[in-house]
């Protein structure tokens, strides 16, 4: 099944001052858009999501930002997790914004973009994340590990390792096919004659 324009939700998954994985996010972003899907970069920078006390679904008056997020993953179709590792895991706070959801993700499709400094791309995190996309009922896909990053993307986050590319490229598309499988088809519309 080929669907024209996805609706994605890119995470970024730190807030950290002089963040560099918001750089692989912003690219991939920029990537979805051009292939011509409806795509956001979800920046908890912007929410002040709080420290989470409860979740979205069982609180009467849920946090503003909370309740944004929850929105937005409910109406995407690809849920697309930017994350650093920090101690051999996810950034605290991604895993303070996803604890925040639970019914939400359920049936979606996921898929990751993991950084790190050194040579290894995040793959301890990529590993928790495969773990925590599974409790929630959701479907686990592609990944893209960046390694290197402060050589990957300059500054100003400009890609400079151009090697990168062809794999950004290649990871698009397997989002795409990936989250496909679970986008509900189109039924016809056209009316049985009956006799
Ligand atoms: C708190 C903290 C913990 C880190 N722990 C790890 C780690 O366990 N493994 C690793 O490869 N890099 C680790 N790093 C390096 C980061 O992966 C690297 O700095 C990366 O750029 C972080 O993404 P950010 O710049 O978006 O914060 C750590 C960095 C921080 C700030």
């Amino acid at each position: 099944m080929t669907t024209s324009s996805l609706n994605i939700l890119v995470v970024q998954g730190t807030i950290r001052e002089g963040r560099n994985s918001i750089h692989p996010a912003r690219y991939v972003t920029a990537q979805f858009r051009e292939k011509g899907h409806d795509v956001e970069l979800f920046d908890m920078k912007n929410y002040d999501i709080p420290l989470f006390r409860n979740q979205r679904n069982a609180v009467d008056y849920p946090h503003p930002g909370v309740d944004e997020f929850g929105q937005k993953v409910e109406a995407a179709q690809a849920l697309v997790i930017v994350a650093p590792e920090y101690n051999h895991s996810i950034p605290g706070t991604l895993k303070n914004l996803l604890d925040h959801l639970y019914p939400e993700y359920e049936d979606t499709a996921f898929s990751y973009v993991t950084v790190s400094a050194g040579g290894f791309g995040g793959v301890r995190a990529l590993s928790h994340l495969h773990d925590i996309t599974l409790e929630f009922n959701a479907h686990p896909g592609p990944d893209l590990p960046v390694s290197n990053v402060h050589d990957a993307f300059d500054e100003d986050g400009t890609l400079i390792d151009k090697t990168y590319e062809d794999r950004f490229e290649e990871f698009v598309e397997q989002v795409v096919e990936h989250a496909e499988q679970f986008v509900p088809s189109t039924v016809s519309t056209t009316p049985e004659t009956s006799v």
